[in-house]
């Protein structure tokens, strides 16, 4: 099977774990502090706050800027559960903005006009963007509307690091408060699990730090006992540390991530080649985008193609091509039930759940796997 992703582990990787595996620490020691100071500098934010996984970083973030039961979150159905759940455990309302049917990221114009119709009252607190695929949101014009109607912004940038929108690094939070990034196996660098939060907040990022270890604070000239030992558990925080294997790991790939970009970039252009005839959507990159390509994702035309979603999903997994659905709607998840969310509220996120697959696309996959995907997709869909 040629999956749709996988991580790219260098005998550099392995030498930097053993490395920290063989020393005396394990966790909490100088691994983390470089590898934030790498992101930091790499994405150009002043801060960031490696943590164990992006889930954890949206919880987080979400905790940093007050979410509370008091609060409406926003952000797409077309997105990773953890989007909308981070919300659900702060105890806020979740509520969603339709995906543009081109880029399948947050609609502007639909985010808008939902803003305008929507009572002071039951406006958002935080809107959570995604930058879908790699690609990043017309990130710029979201902030905009933040200052107009005021909320705050999370970008969730799972799938993005190293994207760019008019130039600016995603992840700089020129146009938010707070980034989250994951370093899951697929994602474009990775730690095993693991992800880091950005922002230019130093407020935010104190807080941070200290939700990320248990809501301890060390910093003893503010506390009531004024020694270098003494602690206090000031807020009700989490074990959501990243350990040094991991940071180390990080480091180590975020040596490859413009080779990673670059290359999967290169699998696109190959992609958007050999698969335009076919009756399939290809990506729409903006012209002011570069994207990581973190997933290539085609959505087939439902007039010209007869056959379900189920049929293909089965003859490409039997040719072994490992595709993928990315996503099945949030609004539709039982979980999201209590919300009474139905069938119809966002069409564009679900005809994309009803017809988009994600193609293999990763570090290093072969021109031979490459020529097979395309062979494969071509065998069907051109058959009627
Ligand atoms: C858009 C998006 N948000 C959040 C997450 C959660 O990332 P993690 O697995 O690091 O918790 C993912 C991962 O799949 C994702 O794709």
């Amino acid at each position: 099977m040629i999956p749709y992703s996988k991580q790219s582990i260098s005998k550099e990787d392995v030498s930097s774990v053993i490395k920290v595996m063989r020393s005396n620490l394990l966790t909490q020691g100088k691994h983390l502090n470089i590898f934030e100071n790498q992101i930091a500098k790499f994405v150009g934010s002043r801060f960031s706050v490696a943590v164990s996984s992006a889930s954890a970083g949206l919880h987080l973030s979400c905790l940093a800027l007050n979410v509370s039961k008091k609060d409406t979150v926003w952000t797409v159905p077309n997105t990773f559960i953890a989007s909308a759940s981070c919300a659900l455990h702060c105890g806020a309302k979740v509520d969603f903005v339709d995906i543009d049917e081109n880029t399948l990221n947050i609609c502007v114009k639909k985010l808008e006009k939902k803003l305008l119709i929507t009572p002071k009252k039951k406006r958002p607190s935080i809107i959570i963007p995604v930058h879908f695929a790699g690609q990043p949101n017309e990130q710029e014009k979201l902030f905009n509307l933040s200052k107009k109607y005021g909320f705050k912004i999370i970008e969730d940038a799972s799938h993005s690091l190293g994207a760019k929108r008019k130039n600016q690094k995603v992840g700089n939070c020129k146009w938010s408060e707070l980034t989250v990034f994951s370093f899951h196996p697929v994602k474009p660098i990775t730690t095993a699990e693991g992800g880091v939060i950005t922002t230019n907040n130093k407020k935010l990022y104190d807080k941070l730090r200290i939700l990320r270890n248990h809501g301890i604070s060390r910093d003893y000239r503010k506390l009531r006992y004024k020694s270098f030992w003494y602690y206090e558990q000031i807020a009700l925080g989490f074990n959501y540390r990243m350990n040094e294997i991991q940071a180390a790991l990080g480091s180590s790939q975020l040596k490859r991530i413009k080779k990673f970009n670059i290359f999967r970039n290169k699998v696109a252009k190959n992609y958007f080649k050999n698969l335009k005839n076919l009756p399939i959507k290809l990506p729409t990159i903006q012209k002011d985008n570069y994207s990581t390509f973190h997933l290539f994702v085609i959505n087939f035309d439902e007039k010209k193609i007869k056959k379900s979603y189920d049929q293909i999903y089965r003859e490409l997994i039997k040719n072994k091509i490992g595709v993928n659905l990315h996503y099945l709607p949030v609004h539709l998840q039982p979980v999201f039930k209590k919300f009474k969310f139905k069938k119809g509220d966002f069409p564009e996120s679900e005809k994309h759940a009803r017809t988009g697959f994600s193609l293999p696309i990763f570090y290093k996959i072969s021109r031979k796997e490459q020529k097979k995907v395309i062979r494969v997709l071509n065998k069907v869909f051109n058959k009627k």
